[in-house]
Formats: C-alpha cells, structure tokens, sequence
C-alpha cells in the first residue's frame, strides 16, 4: 500500500456503492448475494475511514430511483439494510462513529425506520466519523424540497430575501451543517452521478474504478485516496496563484 499523508485526506468522503448485482452475475449467483457481499465491503470502508481520521464518510446505499427495481430486489435490500444498522449499532460504538442519514424517510419501512432512529440516537454522542446513509436519496428531489422549505420561510418572514445566499439555501438540505464532500468514489466502471449530492458535489474531486463494490478493498481505498492526494484543488485560480499564494 502507498503511503498516505495524514494531513491531506479528505474531509468528506462520498462514496456510490456500485456493482453487486454485476459482482453476482459474474459468478452465476443472484443479485441478492452481490448486496450481502457488499455490506462486508460497507464494515470495512466503515472502519477503515474511520481509522484514518476521515470525519464524515457519506455512503449511497439506496437512491429515490432504486423503488422502481423489482419488489422483491427492493424487500430484500431493505430487510438487508435493517440488519446493518442493527447489527453495527455496537460497532459503532466502539469506533465512536455517529450514525445519520439523508433521504425521504417518509418513503422507508417503518421497521428501517425505528432501526434508524435507534442508531441515530444511541450514536448521537460519539463525537468520531460521522457515517451518512443516503436512503431513498435524490439530489434533485433535495433540492427541491429546500427550495420548497426557503419559499415558505420568505413567505412567512422568517427569512428576508436578501439574506438569500449559498450558506443559507445549504442550511435547507438534507446535510446541512456538514462540510461538503471532497472526494467522490465510484466503483464499478460507471462514470455519472446518478443523482447523487447534486448541489454539495459542486466541487469534488471524482474518481472512478472498474473494481465491483463487493471487490472493493482497503487496499482500493488507499489507492483512491493516494489519487486525491495527488490532485491539485484550484477552485477557479490558477495554479501559480496557489503556489505563489498571489
Ligand atoms: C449497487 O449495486 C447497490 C444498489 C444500487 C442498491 P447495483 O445493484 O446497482 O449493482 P449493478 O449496477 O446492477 O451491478
Ligand atoms: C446508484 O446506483 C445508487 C446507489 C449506489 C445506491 P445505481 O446502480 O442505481 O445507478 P444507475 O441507475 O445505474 O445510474
Ligand atoms: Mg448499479
């Protein structure tokens, strides 16, 4: 493994979790063993961002989209999703990790719901790696429902339209008082966003692998973050003026 540079991970890790059901179809199983591989992939990107001092590491798990795979895809995934949580609430603990989610949770089993509230509220005062679910996530219908949420505070006066600015809008969305992620992995081979953090990507660095989610390993994780660290974040100067510091 390259050596990593403590001082230069990053803040927020955003990860889609991509290729389980390819993972299977390649080795003639079904879909269903390709998610249950995945979660194994989930404890150890879990711990191992964890270990290296990551503060918030941002998982897609299930996207608004995914409702529309078969019904017996989507029961199985949820049934696969509440025993996660269960089961890692004291593993959590043990790594400090504080649990949260972002997402329609209207649109969850209640029975994923109480699993996620327990989680929420027995990790709420660890003060490590803040895990982020994305469940029944869609960055479009975020921003709308922000947009939704702002309008109805200007309408009621809460909010004055000229204090309408970035800062404020992202206070409306799902993440609101966390940083916005500066790395996004995808595995799998496909190069889109499908949705995801349409707004906080703004600026992210993307780095995309062939390597299925299940095939996913530490050693995949160093090596996407020795490519970070290798990268250059201009924000729109140029990179003189960061070196110069002019
Ligand atoms: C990612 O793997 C997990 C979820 C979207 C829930 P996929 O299930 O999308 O795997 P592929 O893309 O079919 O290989
Ligand atoms: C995105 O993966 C959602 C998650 C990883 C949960 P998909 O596999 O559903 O994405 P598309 O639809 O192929 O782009
Ligand atoms: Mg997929």
């Amino acid at each position: 493994m390259r050596t990593l540079q403590p001082e230069k991970l990053p803040r927020h890790l955003a990860i889609i979790m991509d290729g389980n059901g390819r993972w299977a179809k390649e080795r003639m199983l079904r879909r269903i063993v390709g998610h249950r591989k995945g979660v194994e992939t989930v404890r150890t990107v879990v711990e191992e961002s964890s270990r290296l001092g990551i503060r918030y590491l941002t998982l897609f798990a299930f996207s608004s989209e995914n409702w529309l795979r078969p019904k017996t895809e989507v029961r199985a995934l949820m049934s696969l999703l509440k025993r996660y949580i269960k089961m890692e609430i004291s593993r959590m603990m043990q790594n400090n990790i504080r649990f949260n989610i972002i997402g329609n949770r209207d649109d969850l089993p209640p029975d994923v719901n109480r699993e996620v509230d327990a989680a929420i509220a027995r990790t709420a005062g660890n003060s490590g790696m803040t895990l982020t679910l994305a469940l029944s996530y869609g960055g479009r219908q975020e921003i709308i429902r922000a947009a939704g949420l702002l309008a109805a505070d200007l309408a009621a006066g809460r909010v004055a339209q000229a204090a309408v600015d970035e800062a404020l809008f992202d206070g409306y969305l799902f993440t609101a008082g966390m940083p916005e992620p500066d790395f996004l992995i995808r595995t799998s081979g496909e190069m889109r966003i499908s949705n995801f953090l349409l707004w906080q990507l703004a600026y992210a660095e993307l780095y995309f692998t062939e390597v299925n989610w299940p095939d996913f390993s530490k050693a995949e994780l160093h090596k996407a973050l020795c490519d970070f660290q290798a990268r250059e974040r201009r924000f729109g100067r140029t990179s003189d003026q960061l070196h110069k510091g002019n």
